[in-house]
Parts: C-alpha cells; structure tokens; sequence
C-alpha cells in the first residue's frame, strides 16, 4: 500500500497587504527550499484573490520549489455576469493548483450551502483543479452528539457526483467550527475520531482503497506546539492553517512536523 504524501496549507483569510503578502510568500519559500521540504510533503499557501498575481511572481522569481499556490474560494460559474465572482479558468492563468471548497467561514458567515459547495468543488475538479474541500461540525453540533452525522453530510453532499477519477485531485479537510481562531484544538484523538469516520464513509462511497489513499487534513488552531501529536494520527495527513500561516517560522515548524510525522497509508 503506498503511503500518503503529507500535506499543508496555509489559509491567509483576508489579512496581509501587498507588500506582506509578498513578503511572506517569500519567507515561506525560502524557509521551504532550505529544508527541502518539497522531497517530504505538500505546501500550498492561500493568499486572498488580489495578491495571487503579485504572489505568483514571487514565487516565480527563483523559488521553483516552493509551495504552490491556492485560492480561498472559487466560483460555481465558468464566466458570465457574476459580480465579484471569480472562475477557475481565471485562476489557471494565474498559475493556482489549489482551491478550497466550503470553508467553514464561507458556509457559516457568507451562508454556502451544501448545494453551492458541492457545485463549486465539481466544477473546479472539471475544470483541473485541486480542490480542498472543508467540513465540520459547529460547538452546537458537537455537544448534541451530532459530529459524525453533520461530517457524513458534508461530505455525501459535496462530493454528490464527484466520480473516482477525480480523487487524485481531492483533499478533505475537517476544520471543526469550534476550533478555528479561538486558540481551542480538538485533542489527538477526537480529531481522529472524526477523521477515521470520514474516511470510512469514503470507502464507502468510493472503495477501501481509493479511501485509503485520499489525504484528510486537520484544521483548527494548529500551531507549532501541537502540530506534531495532531499530525501522529493515523489518519491525519497533514493541516489546513489558518492564524500560525501567517508567520513563515512557525507555518513551516508545522510542515516540518508534517513530513516527520505523517508517514501513514
Ligand atoms: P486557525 O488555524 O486560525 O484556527 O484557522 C483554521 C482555518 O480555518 C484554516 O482554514
């Protein structure tokens, strides 16, 4: 059985500025490149929509083996009259490999639903994206007893027509909504608790083995002191990082934790 590549991303939200933003991408291309962490694990980085061109030639410039980069969101809709939406084709010409997909501040606070997540993430597969789609439980949920339930609806629903073919290109991310930004982590093993059932209901879906080599990472105040017990779970491949991505140091401790401690298959 081959092991799973780790994999991180860093999810930039709606924070830096030009000058940041391409100053971080830098930091965390440099930091990557020394050590070599291309030969070990994944990175993507996420910077907010109007900062990806000035990114992308950062990174361009001379870090070849840098992270690639990502999209926070993408548009259901190949083109047209969308107002502010952007399509995947207009990511592609900027060189974004990665988009997330229902990212619990886009379902919660813009108010996506499962439909519109589910047609976002089938239209940036077809169109030749990674996508990363995100799932997860509110505290609410959670302290009703409802975590593996509300996880086995996000995920049947936004991976509704998705066919095998596009695994490849798929990432899940479970980000339970209580954890995220609030400095409270789920523990070692509640996070794979949850992670082990999804893969489950993906073996179910799909099959034991596709289900097997799909990579599920962990979200939700990851930071460089508890990246390495999250990452040591055997169903745990690796972190979508939200807060600790924007300092280079401690995003690429987190990757290191990663492709030292993710070997799992
Ligand atoms: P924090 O790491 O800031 O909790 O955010 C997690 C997240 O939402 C990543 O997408």
């Amino acid at each position: 059985m081959t092991q799973r590549r780790p994999c991180v991303g860093g999810n930039w939200k709606m924070n830096t500025d030009r000058e940041s933003a391409v100053a971080l991408a830098r930091a965390v291309a440099n930091a990557a490149q020394e050590h070599k962490l291309e030969q070990h694990a994944d990175v993507f980085i996420c910077p907010p929509f109007v900062y990806l061109d000035a990114v992308r030639l950062e990174l361009e410039a001379d870090a070849p083996e840098g992270p690639t980069l990502g999209a926070q969101d993408v548009s259901e809709q190949p083109n047209g009259a969308f107002t502010g939406e952007i399509s995947s084709a207009m990511l592609q010409d900027l060189d974004v490999e990665m988009v997330l997909t229902g990212h619990s501040e886009r379902r919660h606070v813009i108010g996506e639903t499962d439909d519109v997540v589910n047609a976002k993430t089938r239209s940036a597969l077809d169109a030749g994206l990674m996508c990363c789609l995100c799932v997860g439980e509110t505290l609410q949920q959670r302290e009703a007893g409802d975590t593996d339930r509300v996880n086995e609806t996000q995920v049947r629903a936004g991976l509704a027509g998705v066919g095998a073919h596009h695994l490849d290109s798929l990432v899940i991310a479970y980000e339970p909504v209580w954890a995220i930004g609030t400095g409270r982590t789920a523990t070692p093993d509640d996070a794979q608790a949850a992670h082990a059932h999804i893969r489950a209901l993906l073996a179910d879906l799909y099959s034991p083995d596709l289900a097997s080599g799909l990579r599920i990472l962990y979200g939700g105040s990851v930071k460089p002191g508890n990246a390495a017990e999250l990452f040591a779970q055997p169903d745990i491949d690796g972190g979508l990082i939200g807060g600790a991505s924007l300092d280079a140091e401690g995003f690429i401790a987190i990757c290191q934790a990663a492709a030292q401690t993710c070997h799992h298959a």
